[in-house]
């Protein structure tokens, strides 16, 4: 496959012009995405995930190195030369306009004829099934209608790169997961490559096709969802995307890969891993279960469990002596 989007040893530092020290937003940043794919940016606040995607998208200017898209250099370019669209953190529509005049904002800016327009907005319409709501205003519509009409807007330019800036940041979280598989659906339907934002390790894990981890400016690794989550390079990106319990300095392993019962199986023929502790926690998420076993050495392992059965014979308390054990084969080799 061919990179469309290559991002080369990217710098942005702010404040230097202020004759104060510049601080560096982002730090030799590369990244190499392929045409069609949905590329998260996750990482914590203040990383440098925006600042990222508006050296893409033109509203800032690195201060060294280079962003070509399909071949073409893109800081040469103004924003509104580039062949992308952004959809911001804070996707403010319009709110005197109806949605029909929202998606058809843009492409009246470009001059486009009228028939064209309707034509465009009226597929757009019925990309994000919104075609009833065309005359509805923004405050006349639910929070997931509201992101599908900034969707559509954004959309609506055909842009060949889309830029998502947290761009189901303003849902909760119940509507959020359910936008998340329906969004995933438009961008592919649409064939759209998508560079996206969020700190959501599950967003990003639930609609991305690649994932780079983002601290302090700089990308800490690139990999599919799976990738990341069974083969954390560092104990950060093992700690930031799930939950690992550390053992022995750089070994871990992850909560559930680690069986955990009243007594230790004796039909176990493979060499395990075993140890014993006490149930010091036990948090009920239905689905699953986590526990907190308190080691001799004093550590903490959490074991997750799923609840498959409804009414467990041997079920655990806090208070009990409990074994857990895992086959060495689930754990992981951190770097420091
Ligand atoms: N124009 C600016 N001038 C100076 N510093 C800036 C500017 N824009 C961003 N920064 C700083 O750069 C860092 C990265 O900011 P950025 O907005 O990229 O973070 P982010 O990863 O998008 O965070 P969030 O998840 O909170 O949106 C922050 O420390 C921020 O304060
Ligand atoms: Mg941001």
């Amino acid at each position: 496959m061919t990179v469309f989007l290559s991002i080369q040893e990217v710098v942005k530092d702010f404040g230097a012009s202020a004759g104060g020290a510049a601080f560096r937003a982002v730090d030799h940043v590369s990244l190499e995405i392929q045409q069609g794919e949905i590329f998260a940016l996750l990482g914590s606040s203040g990383c440098g995930k925006s600042t990222l995607l508006r050296l893409l998208a033109g509203f800032e200017t690195p201060t060294s190195g280079s962003i070509r898209l399909n071949g073409q250099d893109l800081v040469k370019l103004a924003p509104h030369e580039r062949p992308l669209n952004m959809m911001f953190q804070s996707y403010a529509l319009f709110p005197h306009l109806t949605v029909w005049d929202n998606i058809a904002f843009g492409l009246k800016r470009e001059g486009l004829p009228k028939a064209k327009i309707a034509e465009r907005v009226e597929a757009m319409l019925k990309l994000v099934q919104l075609g009833p709501f065309a005359q509805r205003k923004p405050h006349q519509l639910s929070g997931g209608q509201q992101q599908r009409v900034a969707l559509a807007r954004s959309l609506a330019r055909q842009p060949s790169l889309l830029l998502l800036d947290e761009p189901l940041g303003a849902l909760d979280k119940k509507l959020r997961e359910e936008t998340q598989i329906e969004l995933v659906h438009i961008l592919k339907s649409v064939g759209v490559t998508c560079v996206m934002v969020t700190h959501d390790q599950e967003e990003a894990m639930t609609m991305a096709s690649r994932i780079a981890v983002m601290s302090e400016g700089r990308i800490l690794q690139v990999g599919e969802p799976r990738d990341l989550y069974e083969n954390p390079a560092t104990r950060f990106v093992a700690d930031f995307i799930g939950n690992i319990n550390l053992l022995d300095g750089n070994v871990a392993v992850r909560p559930e890969k680690i069986r955990v019962a009243r007594h230790f199986p004796s039909d176990q023929l493979q060499a395990l891993h075993q140890v014993q502790g006490r149930v010091r926690d036990i948090a009920y998420f239905g689905s699953y279960t986590v526990y907190h076993l308190q080691l001799p050495g004093g550590q903490t392992l959490k074991v997750s469990q799923s609840n498959t059965e409804r009414h467990p014979d041997e079920a655990l308390r806090e208070g009990d002596q409990a074994w857990a054990w895992w086959s060495p084969s689930v754990q992981v080799v951190l770097a420091p």
